[in-house]
């Protein structure tokens, strides 16, 4: 097979994976291996942004590898990475800092979606978090970045900067990106409100068990106007009928939807089907994960392979920037 281009994607290391990070990231991961050639990042430097305490950096780095193995991720192919562990990455950030306007990175929405969020820490690096994303993609001269709409600012950013460079420079040894967008329906957490999230602690995990899956099911929000059993629900509004629409037969969906409307089914019934094809589609991925968990060290094999492979790449671009730049 030839590729028909390189993609790159980074993801911060949140540590075990959720629903909302497989329909909306990983199971893309998956599929874009069998027709490009893929690297993907955790990207730890950008966790950094925002960690209060980085306690945990290594070991959620580490779990997030593993889930992302046990989802389908071919280490044999695809290289996959802790971005830290190839540190030409912040070399290149300082570099293309210099043909950044600062008012491009202050007026950016997710910058200043930082700033609401944590006024205590408008960090440095939080401005140069966009800077530190163009230099992960160009490093690695990818022409092809999957990310959801919320990352779109940043893409256009990087083409940006990736233009300006190679003017400044008289250069063309930055590729341009190009943006695969992604337009997965925003994963709703059991709260019945927010985005799935592990900070809001409205998540279902992938590695999570049959029991604890049927536990958080259990408790999802479901239509907050149906109080009463025999109160009609509307399918619609129900994120619990949002997750049947991914994971139960059309069938099922058919009639849970009939059924819901006319009160012929109850949300603990409907729930219960939730659970019982939830658990079914997870298992083999829950199956993969306890297998390659047994041996500890083979993710940390497969983050070294990575870092190599990486590694090699980036020098490579980093010897060809020096030269454009005019660096010794
Ligand atoms: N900014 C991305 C996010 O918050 C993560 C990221 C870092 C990334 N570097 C990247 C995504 C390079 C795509 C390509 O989700």
């Amino acid at each position: 097979m030839t590729p028909k281009g390189r993609v790159f994607s980074g993801a911060r290391p949140t540590g075990r994976q959720h629903l909302g990070n497989y329909l909306g990231a990983i199971q893309n991961y998956v599929a874009l291996q069998d027709e490009y050639e893929c690297i993907y990042c955790i990207v730890d430097l950008h966790a950094l942004t925002t960690l209060e305490s980085t306690e945990d950096l290594r070991q959620n780095s580490v779990e997030m590898a593993l889930d992302w193995l046990a989802a389908g991720i071919r280490p044999e192919e695809t290289i996959m990475f802790i971005q830290s562990q190839v540190p030409e990455v912040t070399e290149l950030h300082t570099i293309l800092s210099m043909v950044t306007p600062l008012g491009k990175l202050t007026d950016l929405p997710t910058f200043k979606e930082k700033v609401r969020q944590q006024p205590h820490n408008v960090n440095y690096g939080l401005v140069g978090y966009p800077v530190l994303m163009t230099a992960d993609i160009v490093l690695y001269k990818a022409n092809l970045v999957p990310v959801g709409v919320d990352q779109a600012p940043h893409l256009e950013f990087a083409r940006e900067v990736v233009r300006s460079f190679n003017y400044r420079f008289k250069t063309n040894v930055l590729i341009e990106p190009e943006m695969i967008s992604t337009e997965y329906p925003k994963v709703i957490g059991i709260d019945g409100v927010q985005k799935m999230s592990k900070s809001l602690n409205n998540h279902i995990e992938l590695a999570a068990t049959p029991a604890e899956t049927r536990q958080k099911v259990m408790q999802m929000v479901t239509d907050p106007q149906r109080k009463r059993r025999s109160d009609p629900g509307r399918p619609e509004v129900c994120n619990v009928f949002s997750f049947h629409k991914v994971f139960s037969t059309p069938q099922q969906v058919q009639e849970i939807d009939r059924e819901c409307r006319i009160a012929g089914i109850g949300c603990v019934d409907c729930k219960k089907i939730l659970v019982e094809n939830l658990n079914r589609h997870l298992e083999p991925f829950r199956h993969r994960r306890a297998e390659l968990s047994r041996d500890p060290q083979f993710v940390l094999d497969v983050l070294q392979n990575g870092k190599e492979r990486a590694a090699l790449i980036a020098r490579q671009t980093m010897a060809e920037v020096r030269d454009a730049v005019g660096l010794p």
